[in-house]
């Protein structure tokens, strides 16, 4: 079998493997602009209480090093930034130059500018030492990698010992019948609104459909246990809609 025969999905589509990143590429680069007004809009804005119980859950203090891989316009970035001061440290990094792009501005714009640090970079194959960092976090990342396990096991590599990793992503509801309101609000309205305001159905299209493929809360858990993190845990939000994975790199 030749790497063109293998393939992998995109949303419900079987695309090459080698395919699937530039696929999901031209949905960021597509939505870079827009991205932080249709956040809002598309949670009602309760992805910022999501993100808030990341924050609280990391525990992050002063002086830390903390990655925030798939970091896009930085919204984890800006609070870890002035929970770690000046003798901390934070790695925003992305695969995608728009996003990453947008993250810098916004985040220059805040004045935060002493300890952030943007790095380009494929969650497979971080481009950091062994052991550096305390904390890692990817959310609503994880969903969009190619090869997650490869993905996790690249984490584990820069997270020092005692280091944790916090996965915060959609997942699958508690509920079938929230899950069955929430699949009419996904497939029906999500598109038309990426329609209107970034003038694009097809990257709304695609987000409701890679949250459908992505793994369930025990499977996850699972894969971040065969990747070799321990402690391993997560916290459901929203009844499920979205999850929060904890591991710790023994
Ligand atoms: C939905 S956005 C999340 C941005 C931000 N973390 C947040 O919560 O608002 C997903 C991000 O994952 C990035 N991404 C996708 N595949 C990636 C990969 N293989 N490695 C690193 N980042 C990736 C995209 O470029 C995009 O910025």
């Amino acid at each position: 079998m030749t790497e063109h025969d293998k393939t992998t999905h995109f949303g419900f589509q079987q695309v090459p493997v080698n395919e699937k990143a530039s696929k999901v590429a031209d949905v960021f680069h597509s939505v870079a602009s827009k991205y932080d007004i249709m956040n809002d809009l598309m949670s009602g804005g309760v992805h910022r209480l999501w993100k808030r119980f990341t924050i609280d859950l990391s525990a992050v203090r002063k002086g830390q090093r903390v990655l925030d891989i798939a970091g896009g316009t930085g919204d984890l970035t800006k609070q870890f930034s002035k929970l770690v001061g000046s003798e901390g440290q934070v790695i925003l990094a992305d695969i995608n130059s728009s996003m990453l792009e947008v993250g810098r501005e916004r985040l220059t714009n805040l004045g935060l500018t002493n300890n952030i640090e943007y790095v380009q970079a494929n969650a497979e194959c971080l481009p950091f030492e062994d052991n550096s960092f305390d904390l890692i976090t990817i959310a609503f990342g994880l969903r969009n990698v190619t090869d997650k396990d490869k993905a996790l096991r690249s984490m584990l590599r820069v997270l020092k010992p005692g280091g944790r990793l916090l996965v915060l992503e959609f997942s699958k509801p508690t509920n079938p019948l929230l899950e069955k309101m929430y699949d009419t609000y996904s497939f029906s309205l999500l598109p038309k609104m990426g329609q209107l305001v970034a003038g694009d159905a097809e990257s709304y299209q695609y987000l409701a459909e890679s949250i459908r493929m992505h793994p369930d809360q025990e499977t996850l858990k699972d894969m971040m246990k065969d990747a070799g993190f321990v402690r391993c845990d997560y916290h459901n939000m929203t009844g499920g809609i979205v999850a929060l994975h904890k591991g710790i790199k023994p």
